[in-house]
């Protein structure tokens, strides 16, 4: 078996609040392989992007890693010193967030920016780093880029913006590609020129990449796998085509038949009647139970595990996912 890139095992993050504590993950566990793309789904608050956030280091307010490992490579990012993860986060794992507006310095001219995010972390010097941002720029589809090199953020468009942050994110070359709804503040035609560009850059480098989407057409034309999250938990992981031809935790289902057929703008994931609260206390019985048609009491007295479906990459926490697949089927 390919060794895993990225092993996250057990990771549990909370947020104290003076009065109490939110349980924002749970015990998530996943991994990503050489050249593999995860697509991580499940609606608002179901702990995504705390997840993805906890293992980088860059949790923000009173965010805290409580339990769990996060190994890249044979190192558990988890341990690391700040500065050594960032030492990591930019060059061998890259990372685009959903706003390029904030993450990009206003004040610095953009061909600046990406000079600086390879002379940081020492990848090349400044005469190779100034050349390779011309042809960064170029590779991301910037027309002009000697000239625009020389502009500041405010003079690009939201798109151009996205493609300047992805030129950023690949410019030393990482492993690992964590993208975090990349497209989502974008108008879909230049949502699917981003995403056609991140699939070629994708391919180019045989990067692995974990893509967190609400577009269920994003992670189904996109992904190898899916991996489906809620109340801080994982509910179900599988292949794509496992995923789409045996979904097993009714949540899932759910999540697939609530989905606008593919072809029509609208592909969005759209909330399965109930809601999600912020999690005030650990979860001790199904987190799904108020809202699955399928509950039954047993359902309410325990917490199920992820645990393997069959023989198949497919694992599901759910303590009905057998009769599950055989109803949908
Ligand atoms: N800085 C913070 N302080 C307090 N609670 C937070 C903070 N960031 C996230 N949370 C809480 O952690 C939980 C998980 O949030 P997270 O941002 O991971 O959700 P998400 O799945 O990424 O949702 P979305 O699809 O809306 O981005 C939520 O209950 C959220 O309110
Ligand atoms: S464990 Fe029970 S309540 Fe939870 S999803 Fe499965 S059937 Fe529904
Ligand atoms: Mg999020």
């Amino acid at each position: 078996m390919v060794q895993a890139l990225l092993t996250v095992e057990n990771l549990h993050t909370e947020f104290r609040r003076a009065e109490d504590v939110i349980y924002a993950v749970n015990g998530v566990s996943f991994t990503v392989a050489p050249g593999e793309t995860l697509g991580i789904v499940g609606e608002s608050g179901s702990g995504k992007s705390v997840s993805v956030l906890s293992v980088l280091g860059l949790l923000r307010g009173t965010g805290r890693v409580t339990q769990g490992t996060a190994r890249f490579g044979s190192t558990d990012l988890l341990k690391l010193k700040r500065r050594q993860l960032e030492d990591i986060r930019g060059r061998d794992i890259g990372v685009i967030f959903q706003d390029p507006m904030t993450s990009l310095n206003p004040t610095m001219r953009i061909g600046d920016q990406i000079m600086e995010a390879m002379l940081t972390h020492h990848f090349v010097g400044r005469k190779a780093a100034y050349n390779r941002s011309i042809e960064l720029l170029e590779e991301v589809g910037i027309p002009d880029p000697q000239t625009r090199f020389r502009n500041y953020p405010f003079e690009f468009s939201g798109g151009m913006r996205q493609r300047v942050m992805i030129a950023m994110a690949v410019a030393c070359e990482p492993q690992l590609l964590i993208a975090d709804e990349p497209t989502t503040a974008l108008d879909v035609t230049v949502q699917m020129q981003v995403l056609s560009l991140l699939q070629k850059l994708r391919e180019t480098r045989r990067m692995s990449v974990v893509i967190i989407t609400h577009d269920f057409g994003v992670a189904t034309n996109f992904c190898d796998r899916i991996m489906v999250m809620y109340a801080g938990k994982v509910m179900e992981s599988a292949p794509l085509e496992e995923f789409l031809k045996r979904p097993a935790h009714p949540y899932s289902v759910g999540l697939k038949s609530s989905i606008i057929e593919v072809g029509q703008t609208n592909r969005v994931l759209l909330p399965i009647p109930g809601t999600t609260q912020q999690l005030t206390e650990p979860p001790r019985s199904c987190p799904f139970v108020d809202r699955c048609t399928m509950a039954q009491d047993a359902c309410r007295e325990t917490l199920p595990q992820l645990r393997q479906l069959g023989g198949a990459d497919h694992w599901v926490a759910c303590l009905r996912a057998e009769e599950v697949v055989r109803h949908a089927g």
